[in-house]
């Protein structure tokens, strides 16, 4: 059989500098799941990230440090059957290429194998072998720069980062480090709007915003903030475009109260 057939092809990382030259904005989610997957495999966002936010958002974990190869190549391969259409982005999870090239390039063998298009890795210091045997073996890499929440206790928490002259200085060139390692674009995670209006032009490839303002490239939020699915989460930076939240626990009390006053299941409900 021909390795070339009609089928419909996901969109390449060469459509996001494309994008970048065109001045067109890229629009990315996350995405963990085939049951969301397949709605958003019909949707026209750009990209989907298989976040390692998975960690705290499924599975209910503080933070993403509980992330593994594992279990991120188990979400990655849900995706990539549910959104056979879209460019699916895996992202590498804490430490796991912080051991040696061996082992990073082994995590992104599973992530790659699991149906990933191409890779993100926070940060660049201590790690640029790594970056750079990817972008070797033909991986796209996606750069996270800014708030790195791997990095969360060594920043002190959650916070906006670069906010001064010399933080933001320091995140340019780790920007400016992962361009010139090959990275194919690269997220900005809540720095100031105007730093990461510098960073969009200091750079040839796609910034893609979370939290750095407008003047980035693109967007990425995690799908389930989107869609406002806890109500008790409100940072700044997310805007609710839905309330799923509203709508389960509605959908929910309302099949509940159908099945105890016996309206459910009907006749047309139930086999004859
Ligand atoms: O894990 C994630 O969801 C992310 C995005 C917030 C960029 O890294």
């Amino acid at each position: 059989m021909s390795q070339h057939t009609n089928a419909p092809k996901p969109p390449t990382v060469q459509a996001f500098r494309q994008a970048k030259a065109k001045g067109q904005k890229l629009s990315v989610v996350t995405c963990y799941d085939a049951w969301s997957a397949k709605t958003l495999n019909a949707s026209d966002v750009d990209a989907l990230l298989v976040g390692d936010s998975v960690a705290m958002v499924l599975h209910g974990h503080p933070n993403t440090l509980a992330a593994t190869s594992e279990m991120m190549a188990l979400h990655t391969a849900a995706v990539a059957r549910g959104a056979p259409h879209k460019l699916l982005i895996g992202d590498m999870p804490f430490l796991s290429f912080r051991k040696g090239l061996g082992p990073a390039m082994e995590s992104a063998e599973l992530l790659m194998r699991a149906g990933a298009h191409a890779l993100k890795l926070e940060g660049v210091d201590g790690h640029e072998d790594v970056v750079d045997a990817l972008v070797k073996s033909g991986i796209p890499v996606m750069g996270h720069v800014g708030l790195t929440p791997q990095s969360l206790h060594g920043l002190g928490g959650f916070r906006v980062q670069g906010k001064d002259d010399a933080a933001a200085a320091e995140i340019l060139r780790q920007a400016k480090r992962l361009e010139e390692l090959g990275c194919f674009s690269i997220v900005l995670e809540c720095v100031p709007t105007a730093l990461g209006e510098r960073l969009t032009s200091a750079l040839s490839i796609p910034t893609i915003g979370i939290g750095a303002g407008p003047h980035c490239d693109g967007q990425v939020l995690v799908l389930h903030d989107l869609l406002g699915v806890d109500s008790s989460f409100r940072p700044r930076f997310v805007r609710r475009f839905a309330d799923f939240e509203g709508g389960l626990r509605e959908a929910v009390a309302t099949y509940s109260r159908a099945v105890r006053d016996g309206s459910f299941p009907n006749a047309e409900e139930s086999y004859a």
